[in-house]
């Protein structure tokens, strides 16, 4: 699970060895991004350099068919931990169908698919099930994996499910969730330092291997986005102090054209995305000045993106003030944001837990166990957020009504 502080790459002999089909693997990948870099005139972007790394067809971290999610993977999510997690993202998708009128979700980056599975058995107990489940899935091993699971656990609602391979069509209404989708998408690297601007690219040196080359930034957006960093930072006067420090940071532009494309098809509906990030002011305050990129490696926090590439995921916080002043722009509006622990508490946690038998010590404590996990400040209650966007009507939902930080964004 990500977290605040920067962790330095562990010596690689705390990791299990991996196999030499691993190592192979790696090595096909790292070929493709070798002839990337010298078609592109000896430097590609980080992002083109995550993208491959991520989303190689049949290679990259999220293509190939590694077991990433969970205990024997390399890092686990909160459906993966709860279903107490889904089961109030759904409470909360009956409160959004109920004031829209609308009936169709979609997932984007559905994962093993637990959290579909879990969603739509609560949704099923409130006698709300939505008309169709959408799942957008770029990984071909993922959608096996998703349609196995779904075909076990919820045979009466396969035909519900259906699988999409890019965005529906316009106009689309519905209502559009994703946990930990943004993190996971390519993000540019800026660098400041001494008042200069400039942004890291990979490029590589004699032997071949991945090496940084920073170089002007290769998209205007990125020179705005470093203009408003430089400002907050002069004014907490800060980078004066340490002029020579670099100060390098990341920006999702992906994202950015991301949250457009959905506001462009989405005629009315919402928009609930759950990830780990931080209002603007946090993101680039001057003392995170490492940025908040990282890697996973069976259970392992590192800040190496080019280890093993394909094997390890890469991932970066996310930035909500540009969520959420990205969605504004495109047309949407901004109905709440929360942390994830106020967003469970506030979202049906409690009544999710009233009947729990506290003679069943077993389960009691599981439960507990799942709960502190999911909303203690220092495991995910904290540094996970939840926003809420709206296309057409606003929403109102109890899930943001026992603390909304909108204002913070
Ligand atoms: C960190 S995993 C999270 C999986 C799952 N939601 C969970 O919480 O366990 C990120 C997921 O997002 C998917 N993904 C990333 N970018 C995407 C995009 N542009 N469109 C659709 N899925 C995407 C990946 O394939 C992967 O399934």
């Amino acid at each position: 699970m990500p977290q605040n502080t920067h962790i330095k790459k562990p010596a690689t002999d705390s990791f299990a060895e991996a196999s030499a089909e691993a190592k192979a693997h790696s090595e096909q990948l790292k070929t493709q991004i070798v002839q990337a870099i010298e078609h592109s005139e000896g430097k590609i972007s980080f992002a083109n350099y995550m993208n491959l790394a991520l989303y190689a067809p049949g290679l990259g971290y999220y293509s190939a068919g590694l077991k990433k999610f969970g205990r024997q993977g390399d890092f686990i999510t909160a459906p993966e931990i709860s279903p107490l997690f889904s089961q109030c993202l759904a409470i909360q998708c009956n409160h959004i169908m109920q004031q829209s009128g609308q009936q169709i979700l979609l997932e984007i980056g559905a994962g093993s698919g637990i959290m579909a599975i879990d969603m739509m058995l609560e949704l099923e107990r409130h006698n709300s099930l939505p008309e169709q489940y959408l799942i957008l899935e770029l990984s071909a091993e993922l959608i096996d994996r998703q349609q196995s699971a779904i075909k076990a656990r919820l045979p009466h609602l396969y035909e519900r499910f259906t699988w999409l391979n890019r965005l529906p069509e316009k106009p689309f209404k519905g209502i559009i969730i994703a946990n930990e989708l943004l993190d996971a998408m390519p993000v540019h690297l800026l660098k400041l330092q001494a008042g200069k601007v400039s942004e890291r690219f990979v490029a590589l040196d004699p032997q071949q291997n991945f090496i940084w080359q920073d170089d002007a930034p290769s998209d205007v957006r990125l020179e705005k986005i470093a203009a408003d960093i430089q400002t907050q930072h002069q004014t907490l006067d800060t980078l004066n102090d340490m002029p020579q420090r670099a100060y390098i940071t990341e920006v999702n532009l992906l994202a950015m054209d991301w949250l457009k494309s959905i506001a462009d098809i989405l005629q009315a509906g919402a928009v609930l995305l759950v990830d780990y990030g931080y209002t603007a002011k946090e993101y680039y305050h001057p003392q995170r000045y490492m940025g908040t990129l990282m890697c996973h490696y069976q259970h392992h926090r590192h800040d190496d993106p080019f280890y093993l590439p394909g094997m390890q995921d890469i991932t970066s916080h996310v930035n909500f003030s540009q969520v959420a002043q990205t969605a504004i722009e495109a047309g949407m509006k901004v109905c709440g944001f929360t942390t994830q622990a106020h967003f469970l508490m506030a979202g049906g946690l409690v009544e999710l837990t009233r009947d729990l038998d506290p003679d069943d010590v077993l389960q009691f404590t599981e439960t507990a166990r799942q709960i502190k996990m999911l909303t203690l400040p220092e495991e995910m209650g904290e540094l996970f957020k939840v926003i809420l966007l709206a296309k057409g009507k606003p929403l109102s939902l109890p899930a943001f009504q026992f603390q909304d930080f909108s204002h913070r964004l």
